[in-house]
């Protein structure tokens, strides 16, 4: 199992008020000096969702989303884009030098697992994840115990400034003043963004003209482009793995029970992915 770096100053900020959050004498829970407290929970994630973010009783994934994500990532269908992941992540690593490492909406912990597995240097890496869905964090705790997780949104996160050498972001969304907040000068942000005909055959069972995805401006203000990749490659997913694929997709409640049944019948499905990785440094605080 990877060694983790040593964060002998690891520090939270408490979501309502900033201030330092510390580990209480009871080894449970965090509380700032405002009463303010968040639970441990037993796989390890920390719950910084504060009750008044909570705006519904399960927000961001269901539990089934997660469960379907995690099964058709486990496959290894964006295997290729996550080592094209770690290698722009390894670009960022100074040899000898630790480095903490968000990722932003960070579902299920996929991610983090391929970075630890293929990063040149990830005993470096101090990794960190946080999703405002409960049960994709602990899914991911429990996968990675060395990590840290929270359960958190990306509108406010539980960290001090200048914390982060490196933030990711897979597919979620981020707030470009909390990103810009938690990053060191000289930071990097890493985006990956759906390319023009991302599960283009996929779509064409939802739609009767499919139109490509339209070109998302991944650089923050204050950000500059330091490097870009376009990935594309084509994956064969089972019946079961075509549904999981469909269910992480941003159309998939435009899919009802008569266009699902034609997705998992059809034979030799082949489906095209192309992703845009797009690494960007913090040049400025706005
Ligand atoms: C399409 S999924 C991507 C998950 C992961 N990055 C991956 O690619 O496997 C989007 C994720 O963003 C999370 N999410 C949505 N709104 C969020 C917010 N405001 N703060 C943090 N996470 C959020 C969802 O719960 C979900 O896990
Ligand atoms: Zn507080």
């Amino acid at each position: 199992m990877q060694q983790l770096i040593e964060e002998p100053n690891v520090l939270y900020a408490c979501p309502v008020c900033r201030v330092p959050l510390y580990l209480q004498q009871s080894g449970k829970s965090f509380a700032c000096q405002n009463q303010h407290n968040f639970d441990l929970a037993k796989e390890g994630y920390l719950n910084l969702l504060p009750v008044q973010d909570r705006h519904s009783k399960e927000p961001g994934d269901s539990k089934q989303m997660m469960i379907a994500r995690r099964e058709f990532l486990e496959a290894g269908f964006y295997e290729p884009m996550g080592k094209a992941v770690a290698m722009m992540v390894d670009a960022g690593i100074t040899e000898g030098q630790g480095m903490r490492l968000l990722d932003l909406g960070c579902g299920e912990g996929y991610y983090s697992r391929i970075m630890a597995r293929y990063c040149n240097h990830s005993e470096q890496i101090a990794f960190h994840g946080i999703d405002i869905a409960k049960f994709a964090i602990a899914a991911a705790a429990k996968k990675q115990p060395n990590a840290r997780f929270a359960v958190a949104s990306s509108k406010r996160l539980p960290y001090p400034g200048e914390y982060f050498d490196f933030v990711l972001r897979v597919f979620a969304p981020s707030d470009d003043d909390e990103l810009r907040r938690v990053l060191k000068p000289s930071g990097y942000f890493l985006t990956v963004t759906p390319g023009p005909r991302h599960l283009w055959q996929l779509k064409e069972f939802i739609y009767s003209e499919v139109k490509e995805h339209a070109s998302e401006n991944p650089v923050p203000q204050g950000f500059e482009q330091s490097a870009a990749q376009r990935i594309s490659y084509k994956i064969t997913p089972n019946s079961r793995q075509r549904i999981a694929l469909l269910q992480m997709t941003p159309f998939a409640w435009q899919a009802n029970e008569s266009i699902r049944q034609a997705i998992s019948s059809v034979a030799d499905f082949e489906i095209e992915t192309d992703f845009i990785l797009t690494l960007s440094v913090k040049t400025a605080v706005v």
